[in-house]
């Protein structure tokens, strides 16, 4: 028996200023299967998360909705906490970047990097906002590129020909706050010395802390020397204070890794967890962050070398994954593949994603899609047309027959035991990330278990006379291979495998499985999991087209931006298309002749417009923001001629526009000044 491993794992923390998509749940459902499984193992695992509730970004978004920074971070962490709840993300603390804890580890940190000798500062040059009268983060300052002459780029790189560049160097630069030009202006700042730490960086990637892609782009980094790291920011900012310099700020990205130190920390003074065990510098537990790849360089540089000169112990390994496309695309509202975490789980059952993402997650950094066809034919096919089927086909004999009473023997216990030894590969290949092999190795036994039921053909026994012990052990046979199956699945499938349970009696352990289930009662058998309807997947992928995503910069250096860009906080401009295109769209100015709720469907009403020559009924996400009752009598502009949907509530002929951010920041109404019902509006 090896000894019990003690565990410490971190997803990124999301930004506080935006919903929680299907791009972020890459790395969320990843995490959670991870710790799920090293728990199912028997060992401890911790898992905590937090928003990151600092920035510029966070501040000017607060601004524009005018409420206070903590009033925004506050109602976004809610929802975070919300969306994954329901995607059963079961972290062990998910707290704010924005405690006491956190203020308590930037200032203390701080603190020994200055008295070691690890801070410098030097007066620089920045971007300076003359009307908004603040200095200006890269991304918000818009131009030409001085290197292609595209129009509209960031102030650090151009996403059209993929430069890099100086936001001074842009032509024709204006501030995103306020639409001045940016002025130069002296400032002084504070820097964190990386090259003091270059040799301990190689040590420490040379031990295989990384992935081999990693790897490869740090020696690249090492290759262009480590450059010092600013790591503080002029008022006004949305931050901590810099303990012995009024005035100037913790850089965002300075004090985010320490919110996993500062929701541990939390975690701890509510539990018998000791914090030194885990982070000391001598530390022999595990500890580990799961990360994009488009933020490798703030885990495996800015990080390792911050933990190092403050006296903590380092990461046991950084895990990056890749992006997420949908339909092999980015994801993109028009298209219906910008999804919430919300959008989906209005539609859908969240064990599904969880099951479609683990089929195709493999241990390295490229990207995974989600082809919403396959999805619905896999999870059809393998969750419900294999694993619950073995359940349904011997349970009602089991149940009906034998008064829920296994029997005392199995009649092939080889076969049980080859999907018992095959188990120690099965987890090989979870401690490895390497889910998708997983997967397909529980699959290959789920048809081996179906198999031997199409064989044995219990329910031609159970007409037969004298089978009477055949039948009961032939249909023990295959649930307790189900029971291996649901074990196996457990870290995917949570709330399945509670189910199945609840439906067997026992509780799935790995340690348990060498031991069939035998003569023993177990309980009546419900459905445990039902098909993806096509028409769910065609009512989110509506409701996702009729929800604003989030349209906020974000913070990343000109280096992180070279990556790529991530799944997408920022939704890039949709593909091209050509003026015939567009004028085949009949917009058309419409009477909301009638609006009413839509029974369980949280953001939809059903909207009966008339556009003159006709009336058309429209389902609308829009429920957030306006009152079924305000609307009648009002116009409003559709697309009049989308092809009908069909969505699980009815057919939805149409399409109203609407603007805004989101919630109650939507606008779909035409002002009444003289327009009529049907007009083309042009
Ligand atoms: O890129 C992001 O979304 C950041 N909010 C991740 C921070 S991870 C950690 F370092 F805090
Ligand atoms: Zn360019």
């Amino acid at each position: 028996m090896t000894s019990k491993r003690h565990i410490l794992v971190t997803s990124a923390l999301p930004y506080a200023n935006g919903p929680i998509h299907l791009g972020h749940l890459v790395e969320y459902i990843q995490t959670d299967i991870w710790a799920r499984f090293q728990r199912l193992r028997g060992n401890d695992c911790y898992y905590v998360c937090a928003d990151d509730a600092h920035g510029t970004p966070i501040m000017l978004r607060a601004r524009l909705d005018g409420i206070s920074p903590e009033t925004l971070i506050e109602a976004t962490r809610k929802e975070h906490e919300a969306d994954f709840a329901d995607f059963e993300i079961g972290f062990n603390n998910y707290y704010t970047t924005h405690s006491d804890e956190n203020r308590e580890f930037a200032s203390s940190i701080y603190l020994k990097l200055r008295d070691a000798g690890h801070i410098a500062t030097r007066t620089i040059k920045q971007a300076y906002d003359p009307k908004a009268n603040m200095f200006l983060p890269d991304r918000f300052i818009k131009g030409t590129c001085p290197k292609c002459g595209a129009t509209d780029q960031y102030g650090d790189n151009c996403e059209v020909c993929g430069a890099t560049y100086d936001p001074t160097e842009l032509i024709n630069p204006v501030s995103v706050v306020s639409g001045a030009t940016p002025i130069e202006k002296d400032s002084q700042q504070y820097f964190f010395k990386l090259s003091d730490f270059t040799d301990m960086l190689k040590q420490w990637l040379d031990a295989g802390h990384v992935q081999t892609e990693t790897a490869h782009k740090l020696n690249e980094w090492f290759e262009e020397g480590l450059q010092d790291w600013d790591i503080s920011r002029n008022a006004p900012y949305w931050g901590f204070e810099i303990p012995d310099a009024p005035g100037k700020y913790f850089y965002v990205w300075l004090d985010a890794p320490m919110g996993y130190m500062a929701s541990f920390k939390n975690l701890c003074a509510r539990s018998d967890i000791h914090f030194d065990d885990y982070w000391a510098a001598d530390s022999k537990y595990e500890l580990y962050h799961f990360i994009g790849k488009d933020i490798a360089r703030f885990h495996t540089l800015f990080w390792p070398a911050v933990l190092e000169g403050a006296g903590y112990r380092k990461p046991t390994a950084v895990f990056c994954h890749g992006f997420l496309t949908v339909n092999g695309q980015k994801m993109s509202k028009s298209r219906g593949t910008f999804i919430r975490a919300r959008t989906y789980l209005d539609n859908l059952n969240p064990e599904y994603l969880r099951y479609y993402y683990a089929a195709k997650l493999a241990a390295g950094v490229d990207d995974i899609d989600l082809n919403l066809d396959d999805f619905m034919q896999r999870v059809n096919a393998d969750l419900v047309g294999k694993v619950v089927n073995i359940a349904s086909r011997c349970a009602g004999f089991i149940n009906k027959k034998f008064a829920n009473q296994l029997a005392d023997q199995l009649p092939e216990p080889d076969l049980y035991q080859d999907m018992v030894n095959v188990g120690e590969q099965i987890a090989d290949y979870f401690e490895h990330r390497e889910y998708n092999k997983a997967v397909r190795e529980i699959m290959a036994q789920a048809d081996k278990a179906n198999v031997y039921i199409d064989n044995q053909k219990p329910w031609a026994l159970a007409k037969q006379p004298d089978t009477e012990a055949e039948v009961q052990q032939v249909c023990t046979q295959g649930l307790n291979m189900f029971r291996l199956l649901m074990t196996y699945l457990k870290p995917i499938l949570p709330v399945t495998a509670e189910r199945a349970e609840a439906f067997l009696n026992t509780r799935l352990s790995w340690a348990d499985l060498s031991q069939p289930l035998l003569d023993q009662p177990i309980n009546k058998f419900k459905p445990l999991l039902t098909r993806i309807e096509k028409n769910q997947i065609e009512a989110m992928t509506h409701d996702a087209a009729e929800t604003t995503g989030n349209r906020e910069p974000t913070e990343k250096t000109t280096a992180q931006t070279k990556t790529g860009s991530r799944t997408l906080t920022t939704e890039p401009v949709a593909e091209e298309i050509s003026f015939d295109d567009f004028a085949k769209i009949d917009l058309r100015i419409a009477r909301i002749v009638k609006a009413e709720p839509v029974e369980g469907a949280d953001r939809l009403l059903q909207l009966t417009l008339d556009i003159g020559s006709e009336t058309r009924h429209v389902f609308a996400g829009i429920k957030s923001a306006y009152k079924a009752e305000d609307l009648q009598g009002k116009l409003t502009v559709m697309v009049a001629n989308l092809a009908p949907r069909k969505m699980r509530f009815g057919v939805s002929e149409g399409m109203v526009l609407a603007a805004g951010s989101g919630g109650n920041d939507l606008f779909i109404l035409h002002p009444d000044d003289g327009a009529t019902a049907g007009m083309k509006v042009k």
